[in-house]
């Protein structure tokens, strides 16, 4: 118990493979930076009041179980028409919300702290998981520079992350992704397989019944 308390607010690392890694309650870290967990979580409740959550379709018609907006200059957005980045929300009809200051610094830190200096996410991606919401492996390649790495940030609910290899049937690591946790993974596993077990029912003590996912990218 005494350990746990003194390493609480320690961000312990744990290589992913090259150029990936896992920074365990890097939120938390975060306390005087005012970029803690509690603080992503308010400005990501202003955020969706302004482009709303929803459920997007695959390009194959399919409808996803986790429900996504976005801020940041771009949007990653699905339709009938494929995969793509866009300025505007087809929602609203308007730009995403900007990104919020708390976000874009903790983004910036963790990428420093995995290795890479100078990362400027333009897009942020937000996924909201509630129970039996999955992620099939899949690879995030609809950016420009693939130099730049994915930033992952894990809120609430825990989550099984699949980290695999370059090609879909690549053996894949387990890892257990709970609240305040961030993956940064660039280099030669920038292009990996990934992807999230479904969600298992539970109530998180800020979040309630749902895991979010912030991921930042450079995508433009
Ligand atoms: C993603 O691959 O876009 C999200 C991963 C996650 O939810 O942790
Ligand atoms: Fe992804």
């Amino acid at each position: 118990m005494d350990l746990f308390a003194a390493t609480e607010n320690f961000a312990f690392q744990e290589p992913l493979g090259p150029g990936a890694i896992l920074l365990r309650k890097f939120c938390q870290q975060e306390e005087r930076a005012k970029a803690n967990a509690a603080a992503l979580l308010r400005d990501l409740a202003a955020l969706v009041e302004i482009s709303p959550l929803r459920h997007m379709v695959t390009p194959g018609g399919f409808e996803m179980s986790v429900a996504m907006s976005n801020c940041g200059a771009l949007g990653w957005v699905t339709d009938q028409a494929g995969y793509r980045y866009q300025a505007l929300d087809p929602v609203t009809g308007s730009p995403w919300p900007s990104m919020p200051q708390s976000f874009l610094e903790l983004a910036k830190r963790a990428a420093q702290v995995g290795g890479f200096e100078n990362f400027v996410p333009d897009a942020c991606l937000i996924n909201r998981y509630e129970v039996g919401s999955r992620l099939t492996l899949h690879q995030d390649k609809n950016e420009i520079d693939f130099m730049q790495p994915i930033v992952s940030v894990s809120l609430g609910l825990p989550a099984v992350f699949l980290f695999g290899g370059l090609e879909r049937t690549s053996p894949t690591r387990k890892v257990q992704l709970t609240h305040g946790d961030v993956a940064v993974w660039g280099g030669s596993s920038r292009l990996n397989y990934h992807g999230i077990l479904p969600l298992k029912d539970s109530l998180h003590e800020l979040t309630g019944p749902y895991r979010y996912n912030l991921t930042f990218r450079k995508a433009g």
